[in-house]
């Protein structure tokens, strides 16, 4: 069974992603094409994104520069898909989700699968700016964002007494995405067991290199 990793991405109290993480945790639960973890970005307090080559160590197995670094990669990196949980600060993705996602960038931690966004905010924006960015950033780090996406505008009345959402929609838009989610995982750890190509940025490293080395006056 795919295992999925849902991120909630903001962490301040009284935050509305308590009414929107837990339906979205359940729901995925019930789904039955997944094995089902949330990573709450307030259980892993990671710190301001301070790693280079020297804190990396084995990129197949990483130090870090802390063991909540260590052990948030190691998480990051069991996973065939990910559900991100986002609200939209300022017209992207909160702070302390981008630092998580670019804490385990350079170990490639997120390469090769898929993550789809469910956003929310106070307003009628629904995070779409946000969702958008969020897709602009997992390219980078060579995932698959999904097109299809949770929106849900005016998060604070969106949900009922039970936590279920008011609206039609917002349960059908995340149907659509759990399947989503479930095709593009089973594709995609069936490709990355075929054999998966080295990352881009190394690939392109080497190629530059071999042609400055080809272009070396020979003695
Ligand atoms: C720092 C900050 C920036 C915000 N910027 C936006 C924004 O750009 N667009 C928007 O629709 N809502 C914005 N909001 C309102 C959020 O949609 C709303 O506060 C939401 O509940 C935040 O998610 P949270 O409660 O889980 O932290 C912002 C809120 C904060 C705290």
């Amino acid at each position: 069974m795919s295992k999925l990793k849902i991120i909630v991405g903001t962490t301040r109290p009284t935050r509305a992603a308590d009414r929107v993480a837990p339906w979205v945790a359940s729901v995925a639960a019930a789904h039955g094409g997944f094995e089902v973890e949330v990573l709450d970005l307030r259980d892993w307090p990671l710190p301001f994104f301070s790693e280079h080559f020297g804190t990396l160590g084995d990129i197949n197995d990483p130090t870090y520069s802390e063991p909540l670094v260590k052990a948030w990669n190691k998480v990051i990196k069991d996973a065939d898909a990910y559900i991100v949980v986002t609200s939209e600060y300022n017209h992207s993705i909160p702070g302390v989700l981008k630092n998580a996602i670019d804490s385990v960038w350079a170990s490639n931690a997120f390469r090769n699968k898929p993550v789809a966004a469910v956003g929310y905010s106070a307003g009628i924006s629904g995070a779409i700016r946000a969702i958008e960015h969020l897709a602009q950033i997992v390219v980078e780090a060579e995932a698959v964002p999904l097109r299809n996406t949770v929106v849900i505008p005016f998060a604070n009345g969106a949900f009922d007494d039970t936590g279920r959402p008011t609206s039609a929609d917002t349960s059908a838009a995340l149907d659509v995405l759990l399947d989503d989610l479930a095709w593009w995982s089973g594709a995609l750890e069936q490709a990355r067991t075929a054999g998966e190509l080295l990352p881009g940025r190394v690939r392109l490293r080497d190629a530059v290199l071999k042609a400055e080395a080809a272009k070396a006056p020979t003695a």
